[in-house]
């Protein structure tokens, strides 16, 4: 069957669709880009903000056009929203043939086949641990040259804003061994970076505590190690950690292995402590700038993003400057704003959604504008310097030029040399800064 996959928001959601293509490619079905030759369309949904769930159902409701042409045509919703709205969704659109939650993802290529078969319309919203393990297998990454691990799955914090503990479950990590065997296989087929993903990558490996790990210790800290020692891997990022978990054990690996980028990206949320507190994240601001402090001691040419939440309930004009003022000190690279948005079910979404919305965009754009100045500053500042980037390939935007990224995070543009391959460790003088790109040409080179 020809099965098209059309995903939504976060890199896991990214992953696992990559993962479920190759399952499928594996079954002798085929991956289409094309809405009008498939016989399957999956929409692997999220649902952190409101926004991201009514894109996806009105796709999903246009989508009624094409089973009237192609009556055969099974539509599948899966992931987050899956597993939020189950059955619900089913009596919502009635064109739609099963809703697929995160539990069980796995049994896709399986109950693809069975539809096919009884025409059933089916709503799975269970838990299976084999979730984990049965993904990573046969499947091939969409970039030659980077792949994406997820090393945990779901999350126990509990953020009073968020619901990804509601549609993910509970945490838990995979084994160490089973991720260094994926890794591997990975670099073995030419894979230059490895992206380890979880909700909390950090709390690897300590069995869903909500303490941080004591000092000495840190089981994520140890794999990041031991998947620096694979020869031919160039390359190692993670995302998302939670800030407290970064103790000295941790800092101490990162810093002595110039294989895992000087990129971090660590989420604030908020600059306020009592918004904060509100929000359930359990620290304050001035120890979220310790940890910064303590990793920039190490590694001074550390880059950092962030994740923003603006317009939480009760959160005032003085709040926000907290916000603002932090992120100016800390001097992020690149931040992520939201704005905030109830989400049923949560703790902050039983209270009242109680800023404005013309508040919120105002506060969205003061932070984007700081950002845009930072990048602007930051950017100019590297002119004249060297750097070494990952090759990833021709521009998009200008095919006769190449694109690589820094250790920090940074796009450089470059032109080729004969013989390069994607995921050559390339090393460049920058000569100019564009708006979010570097411009720079090749001083040296490593395959
Ligand atoms: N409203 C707005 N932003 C949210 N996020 C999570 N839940 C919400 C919400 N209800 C943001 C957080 C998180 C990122 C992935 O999405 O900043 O880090
Ligand atoms: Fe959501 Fe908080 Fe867990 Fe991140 S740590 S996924 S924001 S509950």
């Amino acid at each position: 069957m020809k099965v098209y996959i059309k995903t939504y928001g976060c890199q896991m959601n990214e992953r696992d669709s990559e993962a479920l293509a190759g399952m499928l490619t594996a079954r002798g079905h085929e991956i289409t880009d094309s809405e009008t030759e498939a016989d399957a369309m999956i929409f692997n949904t999220c649902s952190v903000r409101d926004q991201a769930e009514r894109k996806a159902v009105g796709k999903i409701g246009f989508m009624k056009k094409n089973k009237q042409v192609k009556p055969h045509l099974i539509i599948g919703v899966i992931g987050c929203m899956a597993q939020r709205r189950g059955e619900e969704l089913l009596e919502t659109l009635p064109h739609l043939d099963f809703v697929l939650g995160t539990g069980k993802l796995q049994t896709l290529p399986d109950l693809l086949e069975s539809i096919a078969g009884d025409r059933r319309r089916v709503s799975e919203t269970g838990e299976s641990a084999e979730v984990l393990t049965g993904m990573g297998a046969h499947w091939m990454p969409e970039q030659s040259w980077g792949a994406q691990i997820a090393i945990t799955r779901g999350c126990n914090r509990f953020c009073s804003y968020c619901i990804v503990p509601y549609v993910r479950g509970r945490e838990i990590s995979r084994d160490a061994a089973d991720i260094l065997e994926e890794a591997r296989m990975l670099v073995s087929r030419g894979i230059r970076e490895i992206l380890l993903l979880g909700q909390n990558v950090a709390a690897y490996g300590l069995g869903g505590d909500l303490n941080p790990p004591r000092p000495g210790y840190s089981p994520f800290g140890d794999l990041l190690e031991q998947l620096a020692e694979i020869d031919g891997l160039h390359r190692i990022r993670f995302t998302s950690p939670y800030p407290t978990y970064f103790n000295d054990r941790l800092i101490d690996v990162i810093a002595s292995e110039p294989k895992i980028c000087r990129c971090i990206h660590l989420p604030l949320q908020s600059g306020s402590d009592p918004v904060l507190k509100r929000m359930n994240r359990q620290y304050t601001a001035a120890r979220y700038e310790e940890i910064v402090a303590a990793l920039r001691e190490r590694m001074p040419e550390m880059a950092f993003s962030t994740d923003v939440i603006v317009g939480f309930p009760g959160e005032t004009d003085e709040d926000f400057v907290r916000t603002r003022d932090l992120m100016n000190r800390v001097g992020f690279d690149n931040a992520f704003i939201f704005k905030y948005s109830p989400r049923p079910g949560t703790r902050s979404a039983a209270g009242e959604d109680n800023v404005p919305q013309a508040v919120k965009e105002e506060r969205n754009r003061l932070l984007l504008e700081d950002l845009a100045a930072r990048t602007a500053a930051k950017l100019q500042a590297m002119v004249g310097t060297e750097t070494e980037v990952l090759a990833e390939g021709p521009s998009r935007r200008m095919p006769e030029r190449w694109t690589g990224r820094t250790g920090t995070g940074r796009t450089v543009n470059f032109p080729p040399f004969p013989g390069i391959a994607v995921g050559d460790l390339v090393k460049l003088k920058l000569l100019r800064a564009g708006n979010i790109a570097l411009y720079g040409e090749v001083a040296g080179h490593q395959s």
